[in-house]
């Protein structure tokens, strides 16, 4: 393994786009009620890792000197001069915001051109490039704030949850503000293929977490131990965990005019990214404790969740086929799961295939050119696997 690039930092390749990140996002969801306002903002603010959005940007550096698309000579991104039109609702804002302007995109074209805009020239990431790192960022603060009414979540990164902090009502209405703000950028971008991408997201994310409100019980999963309960999991963590980075990648490389293979390349990266960093999180569920992980620890089971450490041990001990199916509901269920999850080479089979998902990542942008992006990419996904939270 190469030393030096554990030197380097990913988020200072992209520290100038990383910087704005949180200042446009807040601006696009600006809404004139100001509870609105701060129950949108809560998930946005900066003590979030913003993992989406940086491998996004290096996604758009990285892409930037691969083989293009180029049909008629226009640069794609010439199109969405229309990005930075402001998108509050106009009746809202012109009472309460003065500057709203009206849509009148001629006259917001110089503002967005990556010819007027130096530090595209050199950080080559376009206009588009940056806002679809912020829609990609909204989307993932949507879905938190629903998952945490979901959940009956009570903390998230050591902050009280939306759902505590403002109640189910708000935190569900303010996630579903976020998607439509995030709808009208996206728009925005006037890239059919772009809109199609992330729409199918927020349905996957959706149809992911239906999956594991059943978990396969009564439906795929016996009691007899069953690969399919493992293809399952593997499709129900895509959806869930996968398909917004997996999508936002390959949005980034159809932005900047890449051609199919690049873009399959970038989408290739972010699904096994995606993979690779839902093991390691359920990894880190059975191995890490509450305070290390800054939100409950031996959660999954609690809830009545079967994820790869327990399934791998089912292979081993069938006695666990009864209790994944009445989903650890039993007195004793957690604590006898758990026992034979630490006995069984589960834990171990769960941190191989999260490696061998991140060697797929890597593996996929190998045919990019070498770039500092690049190591990047790769840096992140080498990284994920000994993080400890
Ligand atoms: C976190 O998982 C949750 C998700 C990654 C997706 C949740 C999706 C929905 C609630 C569907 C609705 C979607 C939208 C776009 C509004 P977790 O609960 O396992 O992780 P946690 O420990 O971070 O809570
Ligand atoms: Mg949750
Ligand atoms: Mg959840």
């Amino acid at each position: 393994e190469a030393a030096p690039s554990f030197t380097l930092n990913p988020a200072t390749i992209v520290a100038s786009e990383m910087k704005m990140l949180t200042k446009n996002i807040q601006d696009l969801l600006s809404s004139g009620h100001p509870s609105l306002d701060k129950v949108a903002k809560y998930y946005v603010r900066s003590e979030g890792k913003h993992l989406r959005p940086l491998v996004v940007l290096l996604m758009a550096r990285a892409t930037y000197n691969c083989p293009k698309i180029e049909q008629d000579g226009t640069k794609r991104d010439s199109i969405s001069a229309s990005i930075n039109i402001p998108i509050s609702s106009p009746t809202i804002l012109q009472d309460f915001n003065p500057t709203y302007q009206g849509t009148e995109p001629t006259s917001m074209r110089a503002a967005v051109d990556p010819q007027t805009t130096p530090s595209d020239i050199t950080t080559q990431i376009s206009p588009s490039q940056k806002r679809l790192a912020e829609i990609t960022e909204m989307i993932h603060a949507a879905s938190l704030l629903h998952d945490d009414v979901i959940d009956n979540a009570e903390a998230r990164r050591g902050n009280p949850s939306g759902n505590l902090a403002f109640g189910n009502k708000m935190a569900i209405l303010a996630g579903d503000f976020l998607l439509g703000r995030a709808s009208v950028a996206l728009a925005r971008l006037r890239d059919a293929e772009v809109v199609e991408l992330l729409a199918t997201v927020i349905a996957n994310l959706v149809e992911g977490e239906f999956m594991q409100l059943h978990n396969g019980a009564g439906e795929t999963i016996s009691e007899k131990y069953s690969p399919s309960a493992f293809d399952y999991y593997i499709q129900k963590t895509y959806l869930k965990s996968a398909s917004l980075i997996s999508k936002s990648c390959r949005a980034a490389a159809i932005l900047g005019g890449s051609t199919k293979e690049i873009a399959d390349a970038a989408y290739l990266y972010g699904k096994n990214l995606g993979l690779s960093f839902q093991l390691v999180d359920d990894l880190l569920d059975y191995t890490i404790t509450s305070q290390d992980l800054g939100k409950p620890a031996q959660a999954d089971l609690k809830l009545g969740l079967a994820t790869a450490p327990v399934l791998f041990a089912w292979e081993q001990y069938e006695e666990l086929g009864p209790l994944i199916v009445r989903k650890f509901s039993e007195p004793g269920d957690v604590e006898k799961a758990l026992a034979l999850v630490q006995r069984s080479n589960g834990l171990e089979r769960t941190r191989e295939l999260a490696a061998s998902f991140s060697a797929k990542a890597i593996e996929a942008i190998s045919i990019f050119p070498d770039s500092e992006a690049r190591e990047g990419l790769e840096q992140i996904a080498r990284k994920g696997l000994t993080r400890k939270k």
